[in-house]
């Protein structure tokens, strides 16, 4: 950064006055490995539309996450673990798109996020939360689960939504969900927390 630069926190808040518009640097994670899956579609579209360069990374080694275990913690981290942490130790917010499974998120976000517990990267790591479900009333439980384990780890929770892609939904009404799912983020990652704890 040149000294002309304003000074800002991670998020592109100005340290000393509003937020400016400063490049935020979002970690975007799928839940699914669903080789169809809705949840990562939208995360692909969504950062082939972020205009900004680097703005958004995609997480995509959820599938080669071992399961967690503290013995395997006392060992080197696998890759796709030290990915992750990496991804995020770069990330100055994160959104994580997941479906609903059997009434909460599924077993691969929860085992990688509980990698995170023992190393901390989450702490303090804003995160927006999105389901895309097939109706827009579907995914709440989904996205509760997620958000207590995410505020277990101490990082605020700043939007969690559930955006309908109901089945047949064509491209362009595809991407103007995509488009609205990252207007959102980004005014949230921005704006601070959102508590429905
Ligand atoms: C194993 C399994 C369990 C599911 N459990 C629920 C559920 O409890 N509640 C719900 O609303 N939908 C449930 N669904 C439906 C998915 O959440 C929904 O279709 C979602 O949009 C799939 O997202 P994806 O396309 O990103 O994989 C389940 C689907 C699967 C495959």
């Amino acid at each position: 950064m040149d000294d002309s630069s304003p000074a800002r926190d991670p998020i592109g808040k100005s340290a000393t006055g509003p937020a400016v518009d400063a490049p935020v640097k979002i970690l975007a994670i799928s839940g699914s490995l669903n080789g169809s899956s809705s949840n990562t579609a939208l995360l692909r579209v969504i950062r082939d539309a972020a205009s900004l360069p680097d703005e958004i990374a995609l997480f995509e080694a959820l599938d080669d996450i071992p399961h967690f275990s503290p013995d395997r913690e006392r060992e080197p981290a696998p890759p796709a673990v030290a990915a992750l942490r990496a991804a995020l130790r770069d990330a100055d917010g994160v959104l994580i798109a997941t479906p609903e499974y059997a009434g909460g998120m599924p077993g691969v976000l929860k085992n990688a996020l509980d990698w995170l517990v023992g190393s901390g990267e989450l702490y303090e790591k804003r995160v927006v939360v999105v389901s895309a479900a097939p109706s827009p009333e579907r995914g709440h439980n989904a996205r509760e689960s997620l958000e207590r384990t995410l505020r277990m780890q101490g990082a605020p929770v700043c939007e969690s939504f559930t955006v309908a892609v109901p089945h047949g939904q064509t491209e362009a009404a595809f991407a103007e969900t995509a488009d609205d799912v990252l207007m959102r983020t980004r005014r949230a990652l921005v704006a601070g927390v959102y508590d429905n704890a």
